[in-house]
């Protein structure tokens, strides 16, 4: 990573300014359901504090409130949990305000060992149009602006990108170890070097898998979007999920892997479904059996086989991508087995990264996080630096 860090920083009589991403689930009664994202943060903020930072000042987004004040999303309950996780911190303060002489003003308060949280960035209409006076507001409220929010990193906001022009600016250990891990990963790739591409829709995935077919040995394509390769190569797909309009991108994309000698590998049987339907009838055919009437809902067993014998031979593994309807628990199976695969092949030393919400979550379910070498905190931003585009929340940020 060629960005300045935080360790460049010398943070005496200095407040820091730090973009996070909490954006985390919760349930009706707001709750968060998932802290994962906080945890990450927390070592970014403990360093802060321990080289004695003159107070921190916490930004980030929840939801999508659209530019106006939402009690939905506000970022209380968040705080709330954020201080169960950070007891060492002395005391963590939170503003209704995001700018302003209010926001100003609590930010001038602060005293080394202190977090203040601010508002929702995304209440207020600037800050998804970058705008610049929003950004320069943002700038008043610290003297060094600090970017730990990978997850946020690929959105060009106010609170992510703009205030990085107003401030120096540079990155958290979370942004810095995700760049690390997967922007590491793609530019000196060990090999063999396997991905696993899943999900329902091709058009999703289109700019990930051209980007990989240059690095590559092996892509291991399941989930809805493999219903349109397995279309493309002449197979009678029943009621399967599929986009018509992607069937010449797919075979474009099986032949540049062929040009660029890549194993494009597709489910060579699968597990079908009467219905759209956790109680659907099911049973397992090769993909050359699949009737009209039914649908594919997940990998079958022999590419389970397949797939796993890949990744056993892998020494780099990246997943991006369920390989079934993994949230009805019986087309589960698929994605779980390579989740498990992953979690052996980093046991015996292969580098093993799972980008992207779904498969994060089946890792998780799975109770495999803690196996992989590193699991991401960012959905879409995992997913555009795997498409090889530059995040213009680290674009910003200053060079070493
Ligand atoms: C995410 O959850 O992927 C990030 O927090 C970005 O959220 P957004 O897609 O609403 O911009």
């Amino acid at each position: 990573m060629n960005k300045k860090t935080i360790r460049d920083v010398e943070w005496a009589g200095k407040r820091a300014l730090v973009r996070v991403d909490f954006n985390v689930p919760q349930d009706e009664a707001g709750n968060v359901t998932d802290d994962t994202r906080i945890r990450a943060a927390l070592p970014t903020i403990r360093y802060l504090l321990d080289h004695g930072a003159n107070g921190v000042v916490l930004m980030s987004h929840l939801g999508r409130p659209k530019g106006k004040v939402d009690p939905k999303y506000s970022m209380r309950p968040v705080v709330e949990r954020f201080f169960e996780l950070l007891p060492e911190a002395q005391e963590v303060r939170k503003t209704e305000a995001i700018t302003g002489p209010a926001a100003e003003a609590a930010a001038a308060d602060l005293k080394p060992g202190i977090v203040l949280m601010l508002e929702n960035t995304r209440f207020d209409p600037r800050e998804e149009k970058n705008d610049p006076e929003m950004a320069a507001e943002l700038a008043r409220l610290g003297d060094v602006f600090v970017n730990d929010a990978f997850g946020a990193a690929h959105r060009a906001n106010a609170s992510t990108e703009g205030v990085a022009h107003f401030l120096p600016a540079v990155a958290g250990f979370l942004l810095e170890k995700e760049l690390e891990f997967i922007g590491g990963a793609l530019e000196n790739p060990k090999h063999p070097f396997v991905t696993i591409i899943g999900g329902a829709k091709i058009s999703d995935k289109i700019g990930v898998i051209e980007n990989l077919l240059g690095k590559v040995d092996a892509l291991l394509i399941g989930g809805g979007m493999a219903n349109t390769f397995l279309l493309a190569e002449g197979k009678a797909v029943g009621d399967s999920l599929v986009e018509p309009d992607s069937l010449e991108v797919a075979r474009d994309l099986i032949a540049k892997a062929r040009a660029a000698n890549v194993r494009l590998l597709l489910p060579v049987d699968a597990l079908i479904a009467d219905a759209f339907s956790a109680d659907a009838q099911t049973r397992t055919v090769s993909v050359d059996a699949v009737p009209e009437g039914w649908r594919i809902l997940d990998i079958g067993p022999e590419t389970v086989k397949l797939y796993s014998d890949e990744i056993a031979r892998a020494q780099l593994v990246i997943w991006n991508g369920p390989m079934g309807v993994f949230e009805m628990e019986p087309f589960a199976g698929g994605t779980r087995a390579i989740a498990q695969a992953m979690a052996e092949a980093s046991e015996r030393g292969a580098t093993t990264i799972v980008g992207g919400g779904d498969s994060v979550a089946a890792v998780e379910q799975a109770g495999l996080a803690e196996k992989m070498s590193h699991v991401s905190t960012g959905g879409g931003a995992s997913l555009e630096l795997l498409e090889g585009k530059v995040l213009p929340g680290v674009a910003a940020l200053q060079d070493k």
